[in-house]
């Protein structure tokens, strides 16, 4: 065959082989049946909707306080736009080393026991994917945070869901967390105060859960990202427990606390064997988080408290405030212990979560999210942000009231 004849001969196979090219059919079959989270898929309803109140959104409506984003002005006007070390800033890891020191009394070495991630999100992620083989199982108390599963997912893992309930506060049962560990069982993941019931587990709930996990040698991933939004004392992290330093991995952010969502600074503490493999993919996937961020986490960690502070005290007032406006409305709720978010319970209305929600959103445009969107047993719920203002939250009220009289509730 002639040169031109191979090259034409080529070009055909490769028009035959592209009429044929379907793009779905390269894709990676977990993230093919991965469903998209129930939050997003609720968003874009709202999207394009006009004189809607958010109760939605999983972050604090302040903007960062202002010496916070200034030593970010100042770091770049210094031209401090390079990558940082793979585990982050070394002044960032030492402040972290103090401020958890004096905050849980526990001692980690910010060379080889801190690790700064782009959020907590990624903390999560690099836990599994550093732990996890295929196969392994994780258990995963729910309602919790819509990332775990996925996260456990696509590590190879088999997300083991627990359901914590109403009637227990929402916390992780010693009993449910009995029943559902088998020899697969390698690691529980914790997520108190918790999203979205607000849920918290005192120091003596935790201490049953550590004697199973000791039991039953597991590893613990403890989100604590909430740790500092507590309205009835202070939080005891899994962490402080006797023994328990060594098997947690404790991840914690910048997000809530300080509202830095969009500044994506997160960190995990933990074993130096843990620690290095979750830096092994960190830095062969993000590298560093973002340097000006992290100046902005020190300066945030450094002089942050007095607004931490008056931030957590006007949650304290919106959340008794839109508590009991819920309970006035027939809608019974969980009295939230942490975190920001209410968890009425809608059972009584005879419509599902997605139903309550969808019909809420279109007929009064008040934004919340349905409670199955965190796990099966969230059915009956609906997840009511409070990080917004009194006068928006009493506008959701009176048009919550209004929805429901159109119920004939
Ligand atoms: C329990 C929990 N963990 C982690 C995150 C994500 O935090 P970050 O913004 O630091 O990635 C959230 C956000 O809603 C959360 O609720």
């Amino acid at each position: 065959m002639m040169k031109s004849d191979i090259s034409a001969n080529n070009k055909k196979l490769a028009m035959e082989k592209t009429s044929l090219w379907r793009p779905g059919s390269h894709l990676s079959s977990t993230v093919r049946d991965m469903p998209p989270s129930g939050i997003r898929k609720f968003f874009d309803i709202v999207v394009g909707m006009e004189d809607v109140i958010s109760l939605g959104v999983g972050e604090p409506d302040f903007a960062t306080p202002w010496h916070i984003r200034e030593a970010c002005i100042y770091s770049l006007e210094g031209g401090h736009t390079s990558y940082t070390p793979n585990k982050g800033l070394f002044e960032l890891r030492e402040i972290l080393a103090e401020s958890t020191k004096e905050d849980l009394g526990l001692d980690y070495d910010p060379e080889e026991e801190i690790l700064i991630t782009t959020g907590v999100s990624e903390a999560v992620d690099l836990a599994f994917r550093a732990t996890i083989n295929p196969g392994d199982e994780v258990i995963v108390p729910q309602p919790c945070y819509v990332a775990y599963v996925p996260d456990v997912l696509l590590a190879g893992g088999v997300p083991r869901p627990v359901a914590t309930r109403l009637s227990e506060e929402f916390k992780l049962r010693p009993e449910d967390f009995q029943d559902a560990i088998n020899e697969k069982t390698k690691a529980l993941i914790l997520s108190y105060p918790n999203n979205p019931t607000g849920a918290i587990m005192t120091r003596e709930d935790l201490e049953e859960i550590a004697d199973l996990v000791v039991e039953n040698d597991l590893l613990v991933i403890s989100d604590e990202v909430y740790d500092k939004l507590t309205y009835n004392g202070r939080h005891t992290s899994f962490a402080q427990l006797e023994g328990m330093q060594e098997r947690t991995v404790l991840l914690n952010g910048m997000s809530k606390s300080c509202a830095m969502t969009g500044w994506r600074v997160g960190y995990a503490l933990g074993d130096p064997a843990i620690l290095g493999a979750m830096t092994k993919v960190h830095q062969y996937t993000m590298l560093c988080a973002p340097t000006m961020a992290q100046v902005a986490a020190v300066e945030a960690i450094r002089r942050g408290e007095k607004e931490i502070k008056a931030m957590n005290r006007e949650y304290d007032r919106r959340r008794r405030l839109f508590v009991s406006e819920l309970e006035r409305l027939g809608l019974p709720c969980f009295e939230p212990k942490g975190a920001f978010y209410a968890f009425p319970s809608i059972e009584g209305t005879g419509l599902s979560s997605e139903e309550f929600a969808e019909q809420l959103l279109k007929e009064q445009k008040v934004a919340a999210v349905p409670g199955n969107a965190f796990g099966e047993s969230g059915e009956g719920f609906l997840r009511c942000s409070y990080a917004t203002s009194r006068e928006e939250i009493l506008e959701a009220v009176d048009r919550i009231e209004r929805f429901l009289a159109g119920l004939g509730l």
